[in-house]
């Protein structure tokens, strides 16, 4: 489908904006396929590396690379599931996912049948007609997903995309990401403020800080070692 994952590559580098620096000296590489799930405290620049990765935002100084490539923009390549509702609130849900599938070089007459079946596996097949204000924000969010994963980027870049779902379906989203990725290998960087869901998800967990990494665990690590790192006594305080 999409063939390998992209490896990622932050060197030394500096992330900022207008001259506030957030993360200073970043050292962080992601293998082709791997699953690196981004833990850390409030403002400390999770959304930031992303974007960085995305191609939204250039590094103030070292690089950022895919493949080895220096990263200047964005790609169909690499996904960002942003943290805030990134759909086009004047399409329908369905043609949210078509605008993927389009630029992904799915034909015109392929399109709409194609969004449908994506959105059947997030669950919202019936509301395909609906424009995302009449979703809720849970659905809102599981529209996304079938837009990110339908575009079969080779890096899926998601900002706490479950975060707004009911303990059961995120679990479900969860179990779908896994299985499209079993089809479809891609490199996915994984933000969220949950340990369990780092835990879960994650073949290897990071804690960031403003010096870049502060904390490395490679799954499975112990969900205590993992709250001491982020000075947490519960898991969704971070
Ligand atoms: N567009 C922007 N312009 C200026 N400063 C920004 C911008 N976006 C984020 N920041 C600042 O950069 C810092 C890191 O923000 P970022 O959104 O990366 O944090 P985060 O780790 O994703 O936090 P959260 O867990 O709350 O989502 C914060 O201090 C924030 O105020
Ligand atoms: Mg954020």
């Amino acid at each position: 489908m999409s063939g390998d994952g992209l490896v990622l590559r932050a060197e030394d580098a500096t992330l900022g904006y207008g001259g506030r620096t957030v993360v200073e000296g970043l050292g962080l590489d992601v293998a082709a396929g791997e699953i690196l799930v981004v833990l850390g405290p409030s403002g400390c620049g999770k959304s930031t590396l992303l974007r960085a990765f995305a191609g939204l935002l250039p590094a103030v100084s070292g690089r950022v690379l895919a493949d080895g490539e220096p990263v200047t923009g964005t790609s169909a390549d690499r996904a960002l599931m942003f943290q805030d509702d990134a759909l086009l609130p004047w399409r329908t849900a369905r043609r949210n996912v078509e605008l993927a599938l389009a630029l992904r070089g799915v034909p015109r007459g392929e399109r709409r049948a194609a969004a449908v079946r994506w959105l059947d596996r997030v669950g919202l097949g019936d509301a395909a007609g609906r424009l995302p204000r009449e979703l809720s924000g849970g659905m809102r969010q599981r529209v996304q997903l079938a837009r990110t994963l339908a575009a079969g980027p080779r890096a899926i870049l998601m900002d706490e995309p479950f975060g707004a779902l009911d303990a059961q379906t995120r679990a479900s989203m969860q179990r779908l990401l896994l299985d499209v990725l079993a089809d479809a290998p891609a490199t996915v960087v994984f933000v969220t403020h949950d340990v369990d869901e780092a835990l879960l998800l994650g073949h290897r967990v990071v804690v960031l800080g403003a010096a870049g990494v502060a904390a490395e665990f490679p799954a499975p690590a112990s969900r205590d070692e993992v709250l001491a790192a982020l000075g947490a006594r519960t898991k969704e305080v971070v």
